[in-house]
């Protein structure tokens, strides 16, 4: 058998059941790509059922009060991906679904690898799915890192109707077993068709969340979530943060749309 033979075979053996695997809704597909950008699929899972249930559609959620889509996305983290699905749905609401990746690229939030997964998930496009995951595998296989047009070509080489399914089986791969620093190849459905894994090295792990920036704003943004406006020195006491700290948090929430800030006062934006 071919290596995508027996890369399908196994992933319908064992592929995990999540909730956005029994849909081609492109709402339903979008949401759970946003929210999977840069969170781990078992732990997006609960979030997700959260969300569709409260916005069960793009009508639904382009009339959405940020507070509220901000409150159901608390404990995902990069909290602008919220406010931009938002301004995706209502992009949608009033121009209808773009229906090619090339397209769904100029909606707010997303990039190619989103648009990609759309395309091919809910619209059936013939086109590879590419993220980290994939690349780190494909490049395993080959036994080079591959990046850009090379990686492109190296996909496309493999991708056979219906393509879905070989983009959510190398995402399975490389989420369950050729992990980024210690691949289980003894575990590999496509062990013997793989050039050297150590072909790809990992970049350096994630700084620590705990005390970075990215936590402080989570903070800033749960206090105004949960107390709504407020002035500033309020907002540095609820939050212990330093009023320096502070100032460059909020302007960085600022720049991304999340809070407005006027005279001291301090709201999330509409
Ligand atoms: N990570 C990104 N997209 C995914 C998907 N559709 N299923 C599982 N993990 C993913």
């Amino acid at each position: 058998m071919s290596r995508r033979e027996d890369l399908l075979t196994w992933y319908h053996s064992v592929r995990r059941d999540f909730p956005w695997r029994h849909t081609t809704d492109p709402y339903r597909i979008l949401v759970s790509e946003i929210m999977l950008q840069q969170t781990q699929a078992a732990r997006v899972v609960p979030f997700y059922e959260r969300f569709v249930e409260r916005y069960p559609d793009v009508d639904a959620l382009a009339d959405a009060d940020l507070a509220e889509v901000l409150s159901l996305w608390k404990g995902l983290g990069y909290p602008s991906r919220a406010r931009r699905l938002r301004e995706a749905a209502r992009v949608i609401t009033s121009h209808g679904w773009p229906d090619s990746a090339a397209a769904l690229e100029s909606l707010p939030g997303v990039g190619p690898y989103t648009a990609a997964a759309v395309a091919s998930f809910a619209f059936g496009e013939h086109i590879g799915v590419i993220d980290t995951n994939v690349r780190r595998v494909v490049s395993r296989w080959h036994g080079v890192p591959l990046s850009g047009r090379r990686l492109q070509q190296a996909v496309d080489e493999e991708l056979a109707p219906p393509a879905d399914q070989w983009n959510q089986a190398v995402m399975e791969l490389g989420a369950m077993v050729c992990h980024p620093r210690r691949p289980r190849c003894a575990d590999c459905p496509v062990a013997e068709s793989c050039i050297d894994p150590g072909a790809y090295q990992p970049p350096p792990r994630q700084s620590p969340f705990n005390g970075s920036d990215r936590q402080k704003r989570g903070r800033v943004l749960a206090a105004l979530v949960d107390g709504g406006p407020t002035d500033l020195a309020t907002v540095a006491t609820s939050t212990a943060i330093g009023s320096d700290r502070l100032a460059r948090v909020v302007e960085t929430l600022e720049e991304d749309g999340l809070v407005l800030v006027e005279g001291g006062r301090i709201r999330l934006a509409d």
